[in-house]
């Protein structure tokens, strides 16, 4: 059975981003004129993924309203004739059912995906991590959903880091797929998780290969959050639980991504997903770019 459900957490404080995060979700800061979520939540819906929980915190409400209809809005762009913004702004409502649960404490990202349990009941789900999204022109999420499906375990997304960046994500070891369907196989990197461990020091990292905020999780995760005391940083770490099933022979797999990943957890990774999703599009990027080369030949060159 595909998962048909998604949890993202947000319940986050931002602190990277303050003041500016102050009274507004970092997920929901413009990148050109839509959301960060608005990105992650179209990225659920292109892969059939129609129900989305969100886990949110105090302060972050609007989030929720980003998703839902704007009747006096909508009647003022209708009067005015203005039908692409009317678009634009039904869009978010229209992507998927949102829902809304409240993570009330800080405890980890572990203990965030666990408070989804009785929205998530006994099916496998996705869980997408609230500040970075995959290219529209590069999908992860199918091929992962597919994989799940055939294994019935737990599916990550890996990228290629350099060393020393190792003790920011979680790391994998892993040996060569050899249990994976054929098809899915043949079009994409995949390979068998033999260990996993959060934020590692760089002398103790058992590769360069980094999860990132794509997982397809069987329902049974619930339990092993449960039994999963806090780690790195003092957090219950989903990195922990998902360590245990493997442990206790669920199968684990993971996908190498090599598209493009926009990560908007810090300044510098928002704003490159600012500037490179504004030259991509049709109606503002042509004038964008030619800016942008203006300006980096002008003010940064001379
Ligand atoms: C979380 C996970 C980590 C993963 C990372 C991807 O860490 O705990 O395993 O590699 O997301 O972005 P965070 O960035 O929330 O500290």
């Amino acid at each position: 059975m595909r998962a048909a459900k998604a949890v993202i957490p947000a319940a986050g404080l931002a602190t990277r981003f303050l003041p500016a995060t102050k009274a507004v979700p970092k997920e929901l800061l413009p990148v050109v004129d839509r959301p960060v979520l608005q990105y992650i939540v179209e990225e659920a819906a292109s892969a059939g993924i129609n129900d989305i929980l969100l886990v949110t915190g105090r302060g972050k409400t609007s989030m929720i309203d980003h998703f839902d209809r704007r009747p006096d809005l909508e009647a003022r762009l209708e009067e005015k004739g203005d039908l692409d913004r009317l678009e634009a702004v039904r869009r978010p409502g229209e992507l998927a059912e949102i829902f809304a649960c409240r993570q009330g404490e800080p405890l980890g990202l572990g203990h965030a995906v666990s408070v989804g349990q009785s929205h998530v009941g006994d099916e496998p789900f996705v869980v997408m991590l609230g500040d970075e999204f995959m290219d529209e022109d590069s999908p992860l999420l199918p091929a992962m959903l597919d994989l799940q499906a055939a294994t019935g375990g737990i599916v990550l997304a890996f990228i290629e880091v350099p060393t020393e960046l190792v003790s920011r994500y979680g790391i994998a070891s892993v040996a060569p797929a050899t249990d994976v369907p054929a098809d899915l196989a043949a079009e994409h990197e995949i390979v068998r998780v033999t260990g996993l461990v959060e934020k590692p020091p760089v002398d103790q990292a058992p590769s360069n290969l980094a999860v990132v905020g794509r997982y397809v999780l069987p329902a049974t995760i619930f339990d092993a959050i449960r039994r999963t005391g806090p780690g790195s940083g003092g957090e219950i770490q989903l990195t922990d639980a998902m360590a245990t099933l493997l442990a206790e022979g669920t199968p684990v797999h993971g996908v190498v991504f090599r598209g493009v990943r926009y990560d908007t957890g810090t300044p510098a990774g928002y704003l490159e997903a600012v500037v490179e999703l504004a030259c991509k599009r049709p109606d503002v990027g042509p004038t964008f770019r030619r800016w942008l080369v203006d300006f980096v030949d002008k003010d940064l060159r001379g």
